[in-house]
């Protein structure tokens, strides 16, 4: 069995991060959301992987590399325009050739107990298996009709969705979909849709099997999932202590500093995460924060954030909450008269402000 990654998309609704950065770059809990994918895989027995670039290519390579660290390898398959998942299936044909395999979104973060359904599916006679969550929004997402726990119909965000069980970024295909893809057309936005391709696979009288996820699942698309998906994924964290918490310092509840961390005259609540050589100085650190590598937190206070690489928060006067920061950023007080907000702000940030 191989796995297939999709890797591609500009990831508009997370600019201005994603300017500088593939959107599948972005850590959640300090770990690329790529990289989880790729662990998930990999912990379901697969070593042959391939991930469909975009735009993004130079960057996803740089930072998965030929997937050793990972003990798999991983091939690179160039798409030149988002013509949608299903088009990735065919870019991809040449790599996956008659094996069956598992194709996962790259900016999707579900929670564990998927590898033990992948391993499954490779023993299987199905054709394909589908995973399916129910959703309060369907209209946003592909949506399946079961009938007796059978697929009856899947239809691309529907405007009046027949059920609440949405299409999570997680597919698994033998080379049946293949035959699929080449028969769809593409949909009113300009894509061919996976959805499409497995409606004819149930049409054509093919196994295709649904299995409903009953743990978490978020797409990473906004500011928002990202900050959500991290709360999740923190939450489920064992922690640990590998850096330096001085004595002034508490850390309560589920905390990991990493290594070369210092935690100065500080309160980190938990479930949180401190990056490497990151420093945290008279400052507090509430639930559900990440912050990255290389960054100096001081005499603030911030909860509920994802905080980038190298970037600096030193000295607010308010607490600082669900935020997202990029690399290399910096918040600070601005000393000089007049007073007023001194902003240099990429395209595309968003600053409230009290
Ligand atoms: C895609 C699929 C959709 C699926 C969703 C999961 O949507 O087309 O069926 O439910 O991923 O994240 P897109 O992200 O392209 O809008």
């Amino acid at each position: 069995m191989k796995g297939l990654i999709l890797s591609g998309g500009k990831g508009t609704r997370l600019y201005p991060l994603t300017y500088t950065s593939a959107k599948q770059l972005i850590p959640v809990a300090n770990k690329p959301v790529l990289f989880r994918v790729i662990e998930a895989i990999r912990d379901a027995g697969i070593e042959d992987i391939g991930i469909v670039v975009g735009d993004t290519a130079p960057e996803i390579k740089a930072a998965a590399g030929d997937g050793k660290r990972w003990g798999v390898r991983i091939t690179y398959l160039q798409q030149d325009k988002p013509l949608g998942l299903a088009h990735a299936v065919k870019i991809a044909r040449e790599f996956l050739g008659n094996e069956r395999f598992v194709m996962f979104l790259g900016d999707n973060v579900i929670q564990g107990g998927i590898s033990p359904l992948i391993r499954q599916f490779a023993q299987s006679e199905h054709n394909s298996q589908i995973v399916l969550k129910r959703v309060a929004e369907p209209q946003h997402y592909g949506v399946a009709e079961l009938e007796n726990g059978r697929i009856i119909r899947l239809v691309e965000k529907p405007r009046e969705p027949k059920s609440d069980l949405a299409l999570v970024g997680v597919y698994m295909f033998d080379h049946t979909i293949f035959e699929a893809v080449d028969a769809i057309a593409p949909s009113w936005r300009g894509e061919l849709e996976i959805t499409d391709a497995i409606q004819w696979l149930v049409t054509h009288g093919r196994r295709v099997y649904p299995y409903v996820h009953e743990g978490w699942w978020i797409d990473t698309g906004k500011p928002i999932d990202m900050l959500a998906a991290n709360s999740l994924v923190l939450d489920e964290l064992e922690p640990r202590v590998e850096g330096h918490v001085d004595t002034d310092s508490r850390l309560e509840g589920k905390v990991i500093v990493e290594k070369g961390a210092e935690i100065i005259n500080s309160r980190v609540r938990g479930p949180a995460i401190i990056g490497e050589t990151t420093r945290i100085v008279n400052s507090y650190v509430g639930p559900f924060t990440s912050i990255y590598h290389h960054v100096v937190v001081q005499d603030s206070e911030l909860e509920h954030c994802i905080v980038l690489e190298h970037s600096k928060i030193i000295d607010i006067p308010h607490r600082l909450e669900d935020s997202l920061i990029g690399r290399h950023a910096e918040i600070t007080r601005s000393p000089i008269k007049p007073k007023a907000y001194k902003l240099t702000l990429g395209d595309h940030s968003r600053v409230g402000i009290l």
